[in-house]
């Protein structure tokens, strides 16, 4: 599903950036773009990548 609509990006692209490595929202953000435009997508991405690194045993 799109998580960030204006910047067309999906729960599974922040999913694949977490595992890549991605460990904060503001390393995603500089990645994805997300939440760089109307910002209502912050609190849904953040969960998201919260989400997948404890699904991954990161903390
Ligand atoms: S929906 Fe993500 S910045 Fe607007």
């Amino acid at each position: 599903m799109y998580v960030c609509v204006c910047n067309a990006v999906t729960d599974r692209d922040i999913k694949k950036a977490a595992n890549d490595g991605v460990s904060t929202f503001q390393h995603l953000r500089q990645e994805l773009n997300v939440a760089t435009c109307c910002g209502r997508c912050e609190t849904c991405a953040k969960n998201i990548l919260e989400d997948a690194h404890a699904k991954a045993g990161i903390a």
